[in-house]
């Protein structure tokens, strides 16, 4: 979702504001030595990562090897020379029997919505069947009511079930016919999931009375998916979608008594203006209250059955969730790592209680349903860009998480994470996006996208890995499991890059010494390895090119060295859209990537189809004329 309003000019402190002047000034004299002296290195903050890699000598990373385009502020899609991009799917494209081609006049109605492409792709994946075949699974986070109703408002059930029906996920076939990726209409795996398909709730909190309703008096059964960010796959073929900013959904017309929970959730009688509560009574607190607790989770569908019922999750955890990066450590335990994304949230992993089991891919079925669930502090030595931490077990009757704390027993634990991620002692973040794992190294990398509280709101100090108020512009923080064992409770962290504009500023808000006037970027988000270990960063920052930004242009997408530091920008996306979601295909030669919202809030696009037509979030694949690696 964009964060405009987060990058404001007017919250940009001058130099002399900032109170965490030590550590600014160590930011500043490394990036002044390594400037002169590491720059042909490409050497940036230092931290364990760097000596590791200078002490194997030829290490030198993945090869970047498409020339970086610049910063622009145009209506299209900008990829290096040599390189090419289509359109795959836009919201509204019909994928299921019955449905119609997007009407630009009426934009459809709940019924078309339904047999379509939601709205706002988000976070995706892509299941291979050949090399010219596969399935992708793709987020529909939330509806841009600007272009999705005709008047820009929703005010009636029928508006309801429609904005509905274009959130959740949508599942469709894609083939390569002379080359070129195609959407499959009407085939076989085709599918849409909404606000309104049925779902299961599983794990230690399922049946919990906060999970109960007038509806459905198990608390197992719930209605559908909103608002899902990014995404995550497991190794035994499911799709992970993970439900973000559940909160703004509900609302009432009727005063609520005070509710810890609810404040920290954002969960209030106003609502966030989706306006679906006034014509569906189920997103009426005042008469549904335990209805948002049934939202927040990690949801595991299986893309390769369209009949199976999707499953959330309780055991990772009830968040506002980003993505769900998974890994199978060595000893065959899976690691799920997520972030929290709002101001001052925190970073979780999840631990399986069972192995993966390889050979026998039913038998993973159930694997996210029994685990630990821990959440990160991250030690701060003042002045330091790197440190230790530990991962805290979120159990109940461990680490002051007992019934005089107010948890009664796990399943309050889980349906109240952040409650309990406050009581362990975990350390606050600048809105924890998007995490990542190397591809063949123990080492996670993780967005920060952003924070205009940090030195603000007295929880928010700044720390280690948050090191600057009035955070405008993000960073992308790392870290090593101690032993490379995602199982360990310790690591060791660094900043990879902290974003900046080097042009205006010459403190901590220039970034490091990796970014530069060629490749800076605000609010880094999206974050993904490829095969080779190049390591892709997505934006969904404040495009205005202006102020604090000037220079940085529309949302885009870079390439990272993780061993060098180096990052070239890889993309540029039209105007006022972020840029999230990006899958690869088995050879790695199509990347698909996610525009989502072009012409959000009524700006000037009109991508990706040109002319006066209506913009539509689209997927998009890009490859190489010489039909190469992509990046490489
Ligand atoms: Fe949906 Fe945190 O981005
Ligand atoms: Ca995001
Ligand atoms: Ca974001």
């Amino acid at each position: 979702m964009n964060t405009f309003d987060d990058n404001d000019q007017r919250n940009h402190p001058r130099p002399d504001d900032n109170d965490f002047s030590r550590m600014v000034n160590t930011l500043l004299s490394r990036r002044q030595l390594l400037g002169t002296a590491g720059a042909g290195l490409g050497l940036f903050l230092g931290g364990q990562g760097m000596a590791q890699a200078a002490n194997s000598g030829a290490q030198v990373g993945p090869r970047i090897g498409f020339k970086p385009v610049a910063a622009n502020s145009l209506d299209t899609i900008t990829v290096p020379a040599g390189y090419q991009w289509r359109v795959l799917a836009s919201w509204g494209d019909a994928i299921l029997p019955g449905g119609t081609a997007f009407d630009p006049a009426t934009r459809g109605t709940a019924i078309s919505q339904g047999l379509s492409i939601g709205d706002n792709n988000d976070g995706m994946s892509f299941f291979s069947f050949s090399a010219d075949h596969g399935v992708i699974a793709v987020n529909n986070e939330y509806a841009n009511y600007e272009y999705l109703f005709a008047n820009g408002r929703c005010v009636s059930i029928e508006d309801a079930r429609k904005a509905q029906a274009a959130h959740g996920v949508s599942v469709f076939e894609v083939r390569r016919v002379g080359g070129v990726w195609k959407l499959q209409p009407q085939a076989r795996l085709n599918r849409r999931i909404t606000a309104n398909t049925e779902m299961r709730l599983s794990g230690p909190a399922a049946g919990s009375a906060l999970l109960k309703t007038m509806a459905d008096p198990t608390g197992t059964v719930v209605l559908g998916t909103f608002n899902n960010c990014a995404n995550g796959r497991t190794p035994w073929g499911t799709y992970l979608t993970c439900e973000e900013n559940f909160n703004g959904y509900f609302g009432s017309a009727e005063s609520l008594p005070d509710n810890p929970a609810f404040k920290r959730y954002g969960i209030s009688a106003k609502g966030a203006g989706q306006n679906w509560f006034p014509f569906d009574g189920r997103f009426d607190l005042a008469k549904n209250p335990n209805e948002p607790n049934r939202f927040g989770w990690v949801v595991e569908i299986d893309p390769m059955d369209p009949t199976s019922t999707p499953i959330k999750r309780t055991a990772l955890g009830r968040i506002k969730h980003e993505n769900a990066e998974v890994v199978v450590n060595a000893d065959g335990y899976v690691v799920v790592y997520m972030g929290d994304d709002e101001k001052g949230e925190h970073i979780y992993k999840f631990v399986s209680s069972k192995k993966f089991d390889p050979n026998n891919l039913k038998a993973n079925r159930d694997l996210l349903d029994e685990g630990t669930l821990y959440v990160a502090r991250f030690a701060t030595v003042d002045g330091q860009a790197q440190g230790e931490g530990e991962w805290l077990e979120l159990k109940h009757g461990k680490n002051g998480l007992t019934v005089e704390a107010g948890f009664k027993d796990q399943a309050e634990i889980l349906v109240h994470t952040r409650l309990a991620a406050t009581v362990v002692g975990a350390t606050t973040m600048d809105r924890p996006e998007w995490v990542a794992v190397h591809p063949t190294q123990a080492q996670v990398y993780v967005t920060l996208t952003n924070n205009s509280d940090r030195g603000v709101k007295p929880n928010q100090a700044p720390n280690g890995p948050n090191p600057r108020v009035k955070n405008v512009y993000g960073q992308i923080v790392r870290w090593t499991p101690q032993g490379n064992d995602h199982t360990s409770h310790r690591f060791t962290w660094d900043i990879f890059a902290l974003a900046g504009n080097p042009t205006l500023h010459k403190d901590a808000y220039a970034g490091s010494a990796n970014i530069t006037p060629d490749n800076m970027f605000n609010s880094p988000d999206g974050l993904a390895f490829d095969r080779d270990g190049r390591l892709w960063i997505q934006t969904d920052g404040n495009y205005s090119n202006a102020k604090a930004f000037e220079g940085m242009g529309n949302n885009q997408m870079l390439c990272a060295n993780p061993v060098t530091g180096e990052i070239q920008r890889f993309m540029v996306g039209p105007v006022a859209c972020e840029i999230t979601g990006v899958a690869f295909t088995t050879d790695q030669k199509t990347m698909f990537v996610g525009i989502q919202h072009p012409g959000e809030k009524l700006a000037p696009s009109h991508f990706p189809q040109g002319g006066e037509s209506v913009p539509r979030s689209s997927i998009i694949a890009i490859s190489r004329r010489d039909g190469g690696v992509v990046g490489a």
